[in-house]
């Protein structure tokens, strides 16, 4: 795991659309992983300004989203659906067809996650997974007590979670119980992992994915089995981690973040 400490919230969030970038020019076939929540919305809206003014092209790049609720039709305002279509599919040149989400509204929820997996290895995995870190710990919808191994399946959400996410509803109270998720398991077999943190209320939990011991309590600490895992924290989401020193020596000294750091 490289952990990368930027100086705020915005230089956080551009240095991860540029990631994304980098890596959609060197392949434009990639296969991206994405994810939802308030950390995301700017990511997106910057790559949506990367696509408008530099001409950055998601023409034949392709999508997987991490979860969605169960229960709510895609074109509800509050699915995920929705938001990745009004925060970045509307604003990008992406092929809608090339871009999934598991569909909470399946008649049959155990087989729409299974076509789902099984939907992500055809398309010969996933190159570059992005990722947020829930109030309880989860990636993705993976609430504690998410096998390690889990694959895409449904969930139910943590009190935490409903509190976290209740307010992003028009009507708080709808908020579904329930989400499909790609499993912990799902989300280790890709490529490259990309999570990013923002603000001093992610601090405590992503000390304690990063630098504690990997337990299926905090989903995000399984990332610490990945060979390819990449954080980005602001110093807000990183104030309580103990090594920051270290992390920031590696990122001024490591080749690889060279045109990063201009
Ligand atoms: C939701 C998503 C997660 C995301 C989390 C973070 O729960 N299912 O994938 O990581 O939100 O949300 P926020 O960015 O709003 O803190």
């Amino acid at each position: 795991m490289e952990v990368i400490i930027q100086k705020d919230e915005i230089t956080a969030t551009t240095f991860v659309a540029k990631i994304i970038a980098k890596k959609l020019k060197e392949k434009p076939k990639l296969v991206l992983g994405l994810a939802t929540g308030r950390t995301m919305e700017q990511v997106y809206a910057i790559l949506a300004q990367m696509h408008k003014e530099e001409g950055l092209d998601f023409s034949l790049c392709c999508t997987f989203n991490l979860d969605e609720y169960v229960g709510l039709e895609p074109d509800n305002e509050d699915s995920y659906h929705s938001f990745m279509r009004k925060n970045l599919f509307n604003k990008i040149n992406i092929d809608i067809r090339n871009t999934h989400l598991p569909n909470g509204m399946a008649a049959d929820l155990a087989k729409e996650c299974a076509d789902y997996e099984r939907l992500i290895i055809a398309t010969g995995g996933i190159d570059l997974q992005l990722l947020g870190i829930g109030s309880d710990g989860h990636i993705g919808f993976n609430e504690p007590l998410s096998a390690l191994r889990s694959r895409t399946r449904e969930k139910a959400l943590t009190p935490a979670t409903i509190k976290q996410n209740g307010p992003l509803f028009k009507n708080p109270s709808m908020m579904p119980r329930r989400g499909l998720t790609m499993g912990v398991g799902t989300i280790l077999e890709s490529k490259q992992c990309l999570l990013l943190a923002t603000g001093v209320e992610k601090s405590s939990m992503l000390a304690r994915a990063v630098e504690g011991p990997i337990t299926s309590m905090i989903s995000a600490s399984a990332l610490q089995l990945h060979q390819h895992c990449c954080v980005v924290a602001d110093e807000a989401a990183a104030s309580k981690l103990q090594e920051q020193d270290y992390y920031r020596w590696i990122f001024q000294n490591e080749p690889e973040w060279a045109d990063f750091r201009k």
